[in-house]
């Protein structure tokens, strides 16, 4: 089959497609056919092998998963003894391994049946993001009907999903994004958008929870702008080689010790109840998938590269 593989850590340029070995399958694992697989800020962090504590668990000298890619969606083309849920044939989307590539291996609660009346693209690009979104919002934000979210970083893979999944849970949403998307942000359903090319999110206004994709305010403008017993969920931060995101969350955590407010950190957990409410949610319309650009496989180095602008509006995507 063909896949795109990086055999060493470095920037896209050291990703190739070729032709290797379909992954084997165990008894319950689920081969899936490929029809699209999504570009996430987590491949960028196994292919540069950054920050460097990635490197404990995705291989110390050189990635040990050659083959990138974790969200897929696609058909299912064979199942394990022990899978009983699914079957060949059966259209599904979720997490899987090995993702850019013509097939990928699934465990079976990572997958769920795709909604017919949304692509297989729409489908790929939701796992990661939209997971790290509801979350971050409901389980580490504790958002509630009523309240005001702010999503810094609204344009992107998470953001899109945030300000959708916000406003399913009742929430009053402001969006902070640059201008060219503020019409999109809108379009999403966010009550009011911050330009922040003109405008600061951290002036005139209080928030119950902070959804923070990019981590680029200190800590005294998050709490100005904080509402009492607010919470900040700190999801991004910046690129670097040695802590890289983890920065914001370090310096969030050390700053909100004292006081009512409150900042919590995460990594998104698979959730295949989450997966569940995404499928029931993108059937009857209430979440819908922004999607940049999609790249044949061939081109999957150009997605990465993509990726790495931190300018994606919604979703890149890769087809093989
Ligand atoms: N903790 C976790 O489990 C977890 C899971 C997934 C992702 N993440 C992290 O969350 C972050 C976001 O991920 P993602 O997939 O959404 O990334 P992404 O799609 O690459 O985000 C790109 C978006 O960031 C926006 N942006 C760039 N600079 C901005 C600024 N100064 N202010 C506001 N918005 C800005 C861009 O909007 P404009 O073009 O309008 O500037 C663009 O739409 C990343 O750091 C990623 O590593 C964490």
């Amino acid at each position: 089959m063909r896949a795109a593989t990086a055999d060493r850590y470095g920037s896209p340029d050291v990703i190739t497609v070729g032709e290797i070995d379909r992954p084997s399958v165990g008894p319950d694992d689920v081969l899936v056919a490929v029809r699209a697989a999504a570009v996430n800020p987590y491949d960028w962090h196994m292919l540069t092998g950054t920050p460097l504590f990635v490197r404990a668990v995705s291989g110390l000298r050189r990635p040990k998963q050659k083959v990138l890619g974790v969200d897929v969606a696609g058909v299912v083309e064979a199942v394990g003894a022990d899978v009983t849920d699914l079957g060949a044939g059966d259209e599904v989307f979720g997490g899987a391994v090995g993702a850019f590539a013509e097939y990928a291996v699934a465990k079976e609660d990572r997958l769920v049946r795709k909604p017919a009346n949304i692509t297989f693209e729409e489908a790929a690009a939701v796992t990661v993001a939209a997971l790290t979104a509801v979350q971050g919002l409901r389980d580490h934000g504790t958002v509630e009907r009523g309240q005001h979210v702010l999503v810094n970083g609204a344009a992107g893979g998470v953001g899109t999903y945030a300000v959708q999944l916000a406003e399913y849970f009742g929430a009053e949403v402001t969006a902070v994004c640059s201008t060219r998307n503020v019409d999109m942000v809108r379009d999403l359903g966010a009550d009011h958008v911050v330009d922040y090319t003109s405008d600061d999110f951290t002036v005139d206004r209080e928030y119950d929870v902070i959804l923070d994709n990019i981590g680029n305010r200190n800590i005294a403008q998050l709490k100005r702008c904080l509402a009492p017993t607010g919470t900040y969920v700190v999801i991004g931060g910046p690129k670097g080689r040695v802590l890289g995101p983890a920065t914001q969350m370090i310096k969030a955590i050390a700053g909100f010790k004292i006081g009512s407010r409150r900042a919590v950190s995460f990594t998104a957990q698979r959730s295949r109840s989450d997966l569940e409410l995404f499928r029931e949610l993108l059937e009857n319309g209430e979440l819908r998938t922004v999607i940049d650009t999609v790249y044949p496989l061939e081109d999957a180095a150009e997605a990465l590269r993509h990726l790495e602008t931190g300018h994606a509006r919604g979703k890149i995507v890769v087809i093989p």
